[in-house]
């Protein structure tokens, strides 16, 4: 299993468990991309116009599915017309949310270039949440070599950088038609592209949060830490409580003594304390974000002090309350770096005094997605 990116990968075909498609072979006498068959789309989607994508709102032409049987292990990968496969209603994806996914991006570089931001890391993820429910698991190459076949394939729809990407939705689910509770023995890997720009409009966006301690995101146990569809469905209610109150979103905290932060919304959250900056840890309920890891490696490198440990709405109050200086931001795939501006609760709230860090690190990861600065790490996996 690769640990590291590699960007210099060949055309080295792409299988999900033993059989390669040999390179550059021609299936249905269609084209072949990085070993993939594709079927070229004959009614070209609409592209994004106008200074802004929203996020999430246009899909590329092309999707890559893969199926997996119990009995028989997975098949080999093929690229379509987006919206050629349809959701089956008794699948235990739609009853049971039975379904995981990934959100990485891709980026353009000043060359031309389209590079993927970490899929190893995501791959690793991605087998872990199918782990935990009971899912096939797919190889952290063949995940990777599956993502760069079809971003390949629609690279064209990349914006020029300037906060654009492609960004990648990898999605496993459950998609045999049966009603019993048990794992499925049949599912569905997909991977469809979204054209997106910065997450939220404006770039000097700043949240209000609204620390919820009625509802909770994830207990110890549960499935919290995993990517899984239902994490997101539970959030709903409380974000939009949280927005009918005028707040951005919700601060999720922990589920037994709603005190501790966990997550900023569908973001990790960062604080900082004077000189220190602060993470809660993975300990089971939180997501381990890609772009936290990104920030956490950042942030160590450039020699500043972080700790990962768990911090409360107290501790919090008590900080600004002594006149330290507090700043607060999430991360994630999808907002990258997101300054937060005040975080308030049924007892209290805290403002941000300070912006240190959070547009350091956001131009450090904007400036390594685009090529403007030094990729460090090795961070970028080149189509
Ligand atoms: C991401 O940042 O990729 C996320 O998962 C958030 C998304 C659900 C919009």
């Amino acid at each position: 299993m690769d640990s590291q990116p590699r960007s210099d990968r060949a055309d080295d075909g792409v299988s999900l468990g033993d059989t390669l498609v040999a390179p550059g072979s021609r299936v249905h006498g269609k084209a072949s991309v990085l070993g993939v068959p594709v079927t070229y789309t004959a009614t070209p989607r609409p592209r994004p116009s106008g200074s802004h994508i929203p996020f999430g709102h246009y899909l590329t032409d092309h999707v890559l599915i893969a199926e997996h049987e119990a009995a028989s292990g997975w098949q080999l990968p093929h690229i379509v017309p987006a919206g050629t496969p349809h959701a089956e209603i008794a699948s235990g994806a739609i009853q049971y949310g039975l379904s995981i996914f990934e959100g990485l991006k891709a980026f353009k570089s000043p060359s031309g270039e389209i590079r993927i931001f970490r899929p190893d890391a995501h791959a690793r993820r991605f087998a872990a949440s199918a782990s935990r429910l009971c899912m096939p698991e797919i190889a952290v190459d063949s995940f990777m070599s599956a993502v760069r076949a079809i971003v390949r394939v629609d690279a064209d729809w990349c914006p020029p950088h300037n906060g654009g990407a492609i960004y990648v939705r990898p999605t496993l689910h459950g998609s045999e038609a049966f009603l019993g509770v048990r794992p499925a023995a049949k599912h569905t890997f997909s991977v469809i592209l979204s054209p997106v720009d910065s997450y939220f409009e404006g770039d000097d966006h700043k949240l209000r949060l609204w620390a919820e301690r009625e509802y909770t995101r994830a207990a110890l146990g549960g499935v919290g830490a995993v990517k899984t569809g239902g994490n997101y469905a539970c959030s709903l209610l409380a974000a939009k409580r949280a927005k009918e109150n005028g707040f951005d979103q919700v601060m999720w905290l922990d589920a037994h003594k709603h005190e501790y932060l966990e997550e900023a919304g569908t973001m990790n959250v960062f604080v900082r304390i004077g000189d220190t900056v602060i993470t809660p840890p993975l300990g089971g309920t939180i997501l381990a974000g890609v772009t936290r890891d990104s920030c956490l490696m950042l942030l160590r490198s450039w020699g500043t002090r972080v700790d990962e440990r768990p911090v409360s709405l107290t501790e919090l109050a008590e900080s600004a309350r002594s006149g330290k200086e507090i700043e607060m931001w999430g991360t994630g795939t999808a907002a990258v770096v997101s300054p937060i501006s005040e975080l308030a609760w049924d007892s209290g709230s805290v403002k941000s005094t300070g912006s240190s860090i959070a547009p350091r690190l956001r131009e450090a990861l904007d400036g390594i997605h685009s090529g403007r600065n030094e990729d460090p790490f090795g961070w970028l996996v080149t189509i």
